[in-house]
């Protein structure tokens, strides 16, 4: 039987948690195994992780049961909630509070929580510079996760707490990427004026993250930012124009326009970018790159991203 340490790991099948078992995989010397959950063993994705050498455990965040099973024996684990299947934050701290109390139950020694800024902290409720959303959320998306690091500490659970950044992948996944204006011109939409937005390679959060892990318990009761280059709208569209071999303009637009774009989530998202424009020197002053690059070396910069990925961004 194999000694090493079994990391498992929430959200395997998706970005966040996909890199994560690459990042143990691609590193076969290395002193853990992965463990990938998914609610369907039998998906294309989880066959692959199982083709590249992961055990595939069937894990639900709604079942407590099938979580017992899936961080049973497991030295690590990496937790990682998804806001934008539901849109609910109560169901995201509801899902993040089965997780912690299932890899307490397990006696995990090392956890990574996949987290986000409480907005609340910089812009309280009655502050009127952006609507509340649900109540009593300014980022629903964010807020969550982080009221959410509260359920980690009140356990005493051996947390990490990884904040991230904004994934250039929304360029080709998240209907985020360059579109035609009536001018017939590519343009980026964002609301963030002439601030810098910190971005990352979503692979990279796994390789962040398993950096993370080789470090053990010097990490743990810590917050980790981490962000591959913070670059403004512009930066962001001249090197969109260099790897798509188009122009390609920033359109800024107000936050106020961007909340009411219409899609499912243009509030939550519109206020998420305020506050990234409005608390930028905190945001990604947190946020080091080089701090990033010292956990997993192969960080990339936009511009490398693009090397890999600039083919995959939709352009009509
Ligand atoms: N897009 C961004 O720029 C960005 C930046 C920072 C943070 N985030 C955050 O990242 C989170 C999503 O992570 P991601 O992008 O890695 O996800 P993703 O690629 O969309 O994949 C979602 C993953 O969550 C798993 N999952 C969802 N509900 C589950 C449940 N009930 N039980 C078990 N597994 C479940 C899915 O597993 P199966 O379907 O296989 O069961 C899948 O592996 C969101 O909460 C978002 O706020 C996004």
């Amino acid at each position: 039987m194999s000694d090493k340490k079994i990391i498992a790991v929430a959200g395997a099948t998706g970005a966040q948690g996909g890199g994560v078992v690459r990042a143990i995989l691609n590193d076969a010397d290395g002193p853990f195994a992965a463990r990938a959950l998914t609610r369907n063993v039998d998906s294309d994705k989880a066959r692959a992780l199982a083709a590249a050498g992961a055990e595939v455990v069937a894990a639900d965040f709604d079942d407590p049961s099938s979580l017992d099973r899936a961080f049973a024996g497991a030295y690590g684990a990496f937790l990682v909630t998804n806001f934008w299947e539901h849109f609910s934050p109560e169901k995201e701290i509801e899902q993040a509070k089965a997780l912690a109390d299932a890899v307490q139950r397990a006696g995990v020694q090392h956890v990574i929580w996949s987290t986000l800024e409480d907005t609340r902290n910089w812009v309280p409720l009655d502050d009127d510079r952006m609507p509340t959303l649900m109540g009593k959320y300014k980022v629903p998306h964010f807020d969550a996760k982080g009221e959410a690091d509260a359920l980690f500490t009140a356990r005493g659970l051996p947390t990490t707490f990884l904040r991230t950044s904004f994934y250039w992948d929304n360029f080709i996944h998240f209907g985020m990427g360059p579109t035609r204006g009536e001018d017939g011109k590519l343009a980026i939409t964002l609301p963030m004026g002439d601030k810098k937005l910190p971005g990352i390679a979503a692979e990279d959060i796994g390789k962040c993250a398993y950096g993370i892990f080789k470090k053990g318990p010097e990490l743990i009761g810590e917050a980790v930012h981490i962000a591959g280059e913070h670059l403004t709208g512009k930066q962001m569209a001249a090197a969109l124009t260099e790897a798509i071999g188009e122009d390609v303009k920033y359109n800024v637009v107000s936050p106020e326009a961007y909340r009411n774009f219409g899609f499912p989530g243009a509030e939550d998202l519109g206020n998420m970018f305020q506050f990234k424009r409005d608390f930028e020197e905190m945001y990604c002053g947190v946020r080091n790159v080089e701090g990033s690059r010292a956990l997993n070396p192969e960080l990339k910069s936009f511009s490398e991203w693009l090397v890999a990925n600039g083919s995959r961004i939709p352009i009509e």
